[in-house]
């Protein structure tokens, strides 16, 4: 496994592989998790080659949220990721990525980038679609994987994919949980004790909106809501940030209860700030699978 640290060594190694090799691409922030390896883990089966990055990416963080505390391993993640074949891992320094005089960023607008992540952290997807384009730029992979559990950022960089006519193919997988429920972050470090057992409460608050969903289709989008609300509510350690239930294709609030959706969810539990979110998807299953496809 080569590590590589600048740009123009990783666009050499590039150019050094034959035209007909896939090159498969994970971007992460590090801090790895079975949510990261899994994608690594179908990166490597769908493709010849398997790059991935570890790069935490100053310009998605807000002035007051935790750039400076985002939990970092090193070590341990190239371990990890030699286990899993990854051929090359590019870890920027920052001076690579935003050298002296960058100024031009990818800023995503409308309801999509503005509103539910957008609104809660103003700035965000701008600083992960500018990243983002960098890298596939640099990259430049036949495929690239990512997470549904950020199932707002997988909307933003589909929908920058065909605005800017990028060639890569998107591959979007499930979230990969804890036994309990809770989704897999590298935040997740932040819950210690207390506020661990208390993180459950989101995929709980999901369940709930899931089955309200379900028991009332055609329904207020509200009743849903509602569901989601009182049982962050019921959790003295969790302090809601918002619950929305949105439209998968425009990405707008839904008035009724009708796939295809996304329950989305944002909440305070100790030190951590975390989301989560549920997709129901046209065919009636929940949580699994695509949201969107470049080839879409
Ligand atoms: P990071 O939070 O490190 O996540 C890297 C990738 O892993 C993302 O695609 C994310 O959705 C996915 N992921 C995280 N937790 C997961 C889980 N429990 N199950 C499945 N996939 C999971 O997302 C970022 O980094 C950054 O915004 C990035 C795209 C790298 C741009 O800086």
């Amino acid at each position: 496994m080569r590590v590589i640290t600048t740009i123009r060594e990783i666009m050499n190694a590039r150019a050094e592989w034959s035209v007909s090799q896939q090159v498969g691409f994970v971007p992460t922030m590090g801090y790895l998790h079975e949510g990261h390896l899994t994608l690594a883990r179908q990166a490597r089966r769908e493709n010849d080659v398997l790059i991935t990055s570890i790069y935490v990416n100053p310009a998605q963080f807000g002035p007051r949220e935790d750039l400076n505390t985002y939990p970092r391993d090193l070590p341990r993640d190239l371990r990890l990721l030699e286990e899993e074949g990854v051929d090359v891992v590019f870890v920027p320094a920052s001076e690579e990525m935003y050298p002296a005089g960058f100024v031009t960023y990818v800023d995503p607008t409308g309801a999509l980038a503005e509103q539910a992540e957008g609104a809660s952290r103003p700035g965000h997807f701008r600083g992960v679609a500018t990243v983002v384009l960098k890298l596939f730029q640099i990259v430049r992979p036949h495929r690239a994987y990512f997470g549904q559990k950020d199932g707002q950022q997988v909307a933003v960089i589909a929908r920058m994919v065909r605005d800017f006519n990028l060639p890569a193919q998107l591959r979007i997988l499930p979230t990969v949980r804890e036994a309990d429920g809770l989704a897999m972050s590298s935040r997740n470090a932040y819950l210690l004790g207390e506020d661990r057992i208390a993180a459950r409460v989101l995929y709980k608050a999901l369940q709930a909106g899931r089955a309200a969903f379900e028991a009332n289709p055609g329904e207020r989008a509200s009743l849903a809501a509602k569901a989601i609300i009182d049982m962050v509510q019921a959790e003295p350690r969790a302090r809601l940030d918002y619950v929305e239930i949105r439209d998968t294709h425009d990405f707008l609030l839904k008035e009724t209860l009708a796939a295809p959706a996304l329950l989305l969810i944002a909440a305070h539990v100790g030190p951590a700030r975390l989301i989560d979110n549920f997709l129901l998807r046209e065919d009636g299953t929940w949580d699994t699978g695509i949201i969107a496809t470049s080839q879409d």
